[in-house]
């Protein structure tokens, strides 16, 4: 970002909306340069930087360094600091205290009514490809393909995503049997098959002016930016159910990175043409691709202009001119218009289009003549994308279209059908408004995709999808139907049903596998009605219960009856919940004295040793573990990596980095256990900082990286429940008022999950368990601020729930967090009376087994794993083995300085059959899991910090 942009954005932008100024930057730049030699003077403390990543403008935080880059080189030209003096935490808060976009207006009913003034971020990948009636082609806002098939009885998900190594995929297309995806990055891909049959995508590189090229300009020359398809006899008024794929393409047109406008003729053998550019201009989307006239190809350019291109007229690239007095703010937004046939008469045939400034305008043509028409837009709303809808063949009067603004509202436009020759055919007050689905916006700019007549699909902010249809027709069960002549006695109104998304989006859709039995996947059967005569199909959720699970919470206090009440930590929160931390599985774990030392206990040479790493400053817990470095936080709460370069062990101090913050929490668990870590250029751990924020740092490929993910509007966040192992790309946390939150790492956005205002979460890490990675159904674990277990289950068929287990025992609360939880059906909890429970799940139901300490010396039976006619499940865990071996140590148990019962400590699951406590007396102690089954103490650990047992080696790190 140059120093102009920045200083010029920041002077206007506090008084004018911004997307006027956009439209007008060259001029403004002028302006600026001729102002130049003035003093600046600051009069706000409110500057926004332009993030080409998301398109969209940022609030910057100050001091702000004012960088000017020439040809890459930057050099800092100046600094924005705040004109008051504030601390930095309180302007941090009022950054968000304040929305600052207006974004909520408080309703009568403690509801959130949306201000139009609020404009969503663009979700740039996101785009929705019909292929038939039974699929739909969706590239979601991470990039992925994924398609929704009706497979006869449900729609399932498949995934299509492109190889990792051609990045994230924004668009399809489909025709004549062919099936192309276009990368980010602008390259091309073929859908094939393989020998197998298994699909596989294949570069589809544009070949133009063969062999004349260097690779390099070929690269420039051939990078897409979108295109657009054209069907033989596809006019949005006629209803059309044909399979898009199997029909022949009328044309194919692609327009460049660097503005040219490419063809593609034949895809067998592959013949391409590239048509060039206008003069004087470029090729920015293509309006319409051969559907107003054979041949002819309508364009806009960057600049907002509206141009003709017909190869057989000279010249060939015409420019549409308003007449004068029109002009200025008639900037076209480049995207796809619309184009309807008929409209006014036989022979007219009219374009859609809209303005950067949000407005409807027509370019029509009739009788030979063409003409423009401004339909504006409704009052206080910007018009950001058109959607065709199919139209009702009966209804003869009047067409619609859909729009969505850019806060995310849809609205209907409805125009009358042949009303006149040249006379206005816009209905008086014919902009009718669908809203949004309940705690979810429609993603502005993106076209939705007509299903059928009175079903619509649009893509929602949130990365999920929203059916909008005809009440009694359409919505998350229903596959294509063919009750099209909904004949109309009373008006029917139009409903809202969102659909959920597959996890790479952070959402819950289970991807089809072939071996799920009757719910298969790419040949529906429909289930055999059960004993108790309902189908587990009839048992599927209704659509209308997930709108409430996912609540977008308000700046003004929560859910609608949450507790403003704000809970605070504990002084040695750090230090219980993070004091061991596993580096490798079953051979070494870091341990965090009271005094501030790391300890590593490390299995070296057949024996176990504590290696001593020092620090400069003392340390508090250690956060996480990513590939094999650990990140510790020590007392004044900077990030420190611990990690071996090459041969030396190294700190990196990772607050003093960029962007750096004090933290105070970190995930909880690393990969799930048994599951070998995933790892990804996205990689990033999540911290809490010191002030209540979620940070996101990016680990990958050690391209270290801050980011401030803020908190939900009406809390700080008190601590991370789960990263991502219940659900790839979410964070679920707890924030300081007792109640759970998730944040979004694709979309950004946060969501508060319902919850009953009588239910209060415990400041406290969680656990997920999730049964197979395959599966989505799973649980999160926390405890109540009471002491009792809560579990956030969800499953394809009921959804969320909120399950209440309780304390294990009378007078037994629980304390510290839950967890390690092993096999998705064994927690780990401990008791307020220093015990260690089992919550397992025994033949579908939920059992409590009390573990005890290691030193209660309660005889078991001799030979209790082969005991057949007792309950087995009594046996899950013993202490059998420790209590023989620590016979020899009878005496010391004299020792007044030893407390066996278990702390508080968070403990860690140190290899898929092993777990690790902290006992009272700041010994250690490990229970194993025997012949996969039983559970038992198996050893303590003397360490440093304890004096029971001085005994242990330990050497210092180098
Ligand atoms: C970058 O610009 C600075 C100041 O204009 C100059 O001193 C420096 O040599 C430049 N560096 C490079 C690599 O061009
Ligand atoms: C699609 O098929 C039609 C008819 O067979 C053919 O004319 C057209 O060239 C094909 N388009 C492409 C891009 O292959
Ligand atoms: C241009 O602005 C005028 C007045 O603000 C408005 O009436 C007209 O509809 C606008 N035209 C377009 C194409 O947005
Ligand atoms: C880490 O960096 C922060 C911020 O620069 C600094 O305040 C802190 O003292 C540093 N800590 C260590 C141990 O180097």
């Amino acid at each position: 970002m140059s120093m102009f942009y920045l200083i010029f954005f920041s002077w206007v932008l506090v008084s004018l909306s911004y997307l006027v100024l956009l439209g007008s930057a060259t001029w403004c730049l002028q302006d600026f340069v001729e102002q130049s030699n003035r003093q600046f003077e600051q009069k706000t403390d409110r500057f926004w930087e332009f993030s080409e990543q998301t398109n969209s403008w940022v609030e910057v935080e100050l001091p702000y360094d004012l960088v000017s880059c020439v040809n890459d080189n930057c050099t800092k030209a100046g600094l924005i600091d705040r004109t008051t003096t504030e601390t930095r935490e309180e302007h941090l808060d009022r950054e968000y205290d304040t929305p600052k976009q207006k974004g909520s207006l408080e309703k009568k009913d403690g509801g959130v009514e949306e201000n139009s003034d609020v404009v969503l971020p663009l979700r740039k990948r996101v785009s929705l490809t019909k292929m038939s009636e039974t699929s739909i082609w969706v590239t979601g806002v991470s990039g992925s393909v994924y398609e929704r098939f009706w497979n006869g009885v449900q729609w399932v998900i498949a995934p299509h995503d492109l190889p990792v190594s051609a990045g994230p995929t924004i668009s399809v297309f489909m025709f004549n049997q062919t099936i192309l995806a276009l990368s980010e990055a602008g390259f091309l891909y073929q859908m094939q098959m393989s020998e197998n049959s298994q699909p596989l995508w294949v570069e589809f590189m544009p070949a133009l002016d063969q062999g004349t090229n260097k690779k390099a300009e070929r690269n420039s020359v051939t990078q897409i930016k979108s295109g657009v398809v054209s069907y033989n006899g596809e006019k949005v008024t006629g209803s059309l159910f044909t399979d898009f794929s199997a029909m022949p393409a009328r044309r194919v047109y692609f327009c460049t990175k660097n503005g040219l406008l490419l063809e593609l003729i034949e895809v067998e053998t592959p013949r391409w043409v590239n048509h060039g550019q206008p003069p004087g201009a470029n090729v920015a989307a293509i309006a319409d691709a051969a559907s107003i006239r054979p041949e002819v190809v309508y364009t806009i350019s960057s600049t907002g202009d509206l141009y003709e291109y017909d190869r057989t007229s000279k010249p060939s690239w015409k420019k549409h001119i308003w007449s004068k007095g029109t002009a200025s703010n008639a900037s076209l937004i480049p995207s796809t218009g619309c184009t309807i046939h008929g409209l006014i008469g036989d022979h007219s045939i009219s374009l859609f289009l809209l303005t950067k400034g949000g407005n409807l305008i027509e370019r029509r043509i009739q009788q030979r003549k063409w003409k423009w028409i401004v339909h504006g837009s409704p009052k206080d709303h910007r018009l950001t994308s058109i959607t065709p809808v199919l139209q009702d063949e009966s209804n003869e009067k009047t067409v619609s279209l859909f729009f969505t603004t850019s806060a995310g509202t849809i609205f209907e436009y409805q125009l009358l059908k042949h009303a006149g020759i040249s006379q206005e055919n816009q209905i008086p007050e014919g902009w009718l408004s669908h809203m949004h689905p309940p705690h979810a916006k429609v993603a502005r700019g993106i076209p939705g995709l007509p299903l059928q007549v009175g079903r619509v699909l649009f893509p929602l902010d949130d990365g999920r999808l929203a059916e909008l249809h005809l009440s009694g027709l359409g919505g998350e069960n229903s596959g294509p139907t063919n009750q099209l002549n909904v004949r109309r006695k009373a008006p029917i109104k139009y409903v809202w049903s969102i659909l959920d998304a597959p996890e790479t989006e952070g959402w819950n859709a289970e991807y089809c596998t072939e071996d799920r039995g009757p719910m298969n996947c790419i040949t529906g059967i429909k289930d055999e009605p059960n004993d108790s005569g309902t189908t587990r199909m009839a048992r599927r959720r209704k659509a209308s219960q997930a709108h409430h699970d996912y609540l977008l919470p308000s700046s003004l206090g929560g859910g609608l009856e949450s507790p403003r009440e704000e809970y605070n930590l504990p002084d040695n929160w750090i230090n219980t919940n993070y004091r061991l931390r596993v580096m490798h599985g079953g051979r070494s774990f870091f341990f965090i004295t009271d005094g501030g030392f790391t300890f590593e206990y490390l299995y070296a040479e057949n024996v176990w040793l504590w290696l001593r790493h020092d620090h400069s400053t003392p340390m508090k817990g250690a956060l996480g573990n990513y590939n094999g470095s650990l990140y510790v936080v020590d007392i004044y709460g900077s990030l420190l990596i611990r990690e071996r370069n090459s041969n030396e062990l190294g700190w990196i101090n990772c607050t003093a980095m960029r962007k750096g913050r004090q933290v105070m929490g970190g995930p909880p668990w690393e990969g799930m256990t048994g599951k070998a870590m995933k790892v990804t250029a996205e990689d990033a751990l999540f911290f809490v900082s010191k002030n209540g924020r979620l940070l996101q740092f990016t680990v990958a490929l050690r391209k270290f990286k801050w980011k401030d993910c803020r908190h939900p509007p009406s809390t700080k966040v008190a601590c991370i429940v789960d990263q991502e192992q219940f659900r790839e790309n979410v964070v679920f946390v707890v924030g300081r008022n007792g109640r759970l939150y998730q944040y979004n790492k694709v979309t950004e956005l946060w969501h508060e999950h319902y919850q009953s205002q009588h239910l209060i979460i415990s400041l406290l890490p969680g656990t997920a368990m999730r049964t197979s990675s395959m599966s989505l159904t799973g649980s999160l674990f926390m405890l109540s601020q009471d002491g009792g277990l809560v579990e956030y289950h969800w499953n394809v068929w009921e959804g969320w729930n909120w399950v209440e287990h309780g304390a294990p025992d009378k007078g037994v609360t629980l304390v510290g967090s839950p967890g390690p939880c092993f096999e998705g059906n064994q927690l780990f909890l401990i008791g307020s009376d220093g015990k260690v429970y089992l919550r397992y799940m025994d033949q579908m139901t939920w059992r409590w087994k009390n573990c005890g300490f290691p030193h209660n010396g309660k005889k078991k039976d001799k030979n209790p794993r082969q005991v057949g006619d007792r309950d087995t499940k009594e046996e899950i865990c013993i202490d059998e083995d420790f209590a023989a071996s620590s016979k020899k140590e009878d005496l010391q148990r004299l020792n007044k300085n030893c407390n066996p019962k278990v702390a508080a400590t968070r403990p860690i699951a140190f290899s898929e059959d092993s777990v690790v406590f902290e006992l009272r007396d700041s010994r250690l102690a490990e229970m194993r899991r025997v012949e996969d089954k039983y559970w038992e103490w198996a050893r303590t650990i003397s360490t440093p910090t304890s004096s029971c047992f001085a005994n242990y080696w330990t050497a210092l790190a180098s």
